[in-house]
């Protein structure tokens, strides 16, 4: 069976764009589906941000071909696993969720490497390069654990 994942954020151009590019270079697509989207609708159809491109290219990842998209209730049937990267992006997930199915779907990324500590992938939009590197460091923490979850299940 093909694990669907989803990486989530605000605006779906920083975080998410990375986290979906480290995972899926981490996985078997045929096993593993992984895609990303923002909870706004700020940047629909955007490339990731030049920042995210600089940093995923410096590890070999290319995230130049992803658009920006906006979550919708419709992800909760098409993905089996859901990662909000901060506590804004938990909430306005699990706001939308219909049942508690939906609801159990939905973590926070950073709990796979810091369990029940709550801790958000900062948001780099405003900072500068060292926050993307930051980012990036945090993210493939992150989805090393996400890979030995997915291959035990
Ligand atoms: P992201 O970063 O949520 O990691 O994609 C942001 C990108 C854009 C904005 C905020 C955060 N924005 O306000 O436009």
């Amino acid at each position: 069976m093909q694990v669907k994942v989803l990486m989530v954020c605000l605006g779906n151009i920083c975080r998410s764009p990375l986290a979906e590019g480290i995972l899926k270079a981490k996985v078997n697509p045929t096993n593993v589906f992984v895609d990303s989207a923002g909870t706004s609708n700020y940047h629909i159809g955007s490339k990731p941000d030049a920042r995210s491109i600089q940093i995923a290219s410096k590890y070999n990842i290319d995230i130049t071909n992803q658009r920006g998209r906006q979550f919708t209730v419709k992800d909760f049937d098409d993905f089996d696993l859901i990662f909000a990267m901060d506590n804004s992006n938990y909430k306005n997930i699990v706001s939308l969720a219909r049942n508690q199915k939906d609801e159990s779907k939905v973590h926070l990324i950073l709990n796979k490497i810091h369990p029940g500590e709550n801790m958000d992938v900062p948001d780099p939009y405003y900072g500068g390069t060292t926050g993307f590197e930051n980012v990036y460091k945090m993210l493939d923490k992150a989805t090393d654990v996400i890979v030995k979850e997915i291959s035990n299940l």
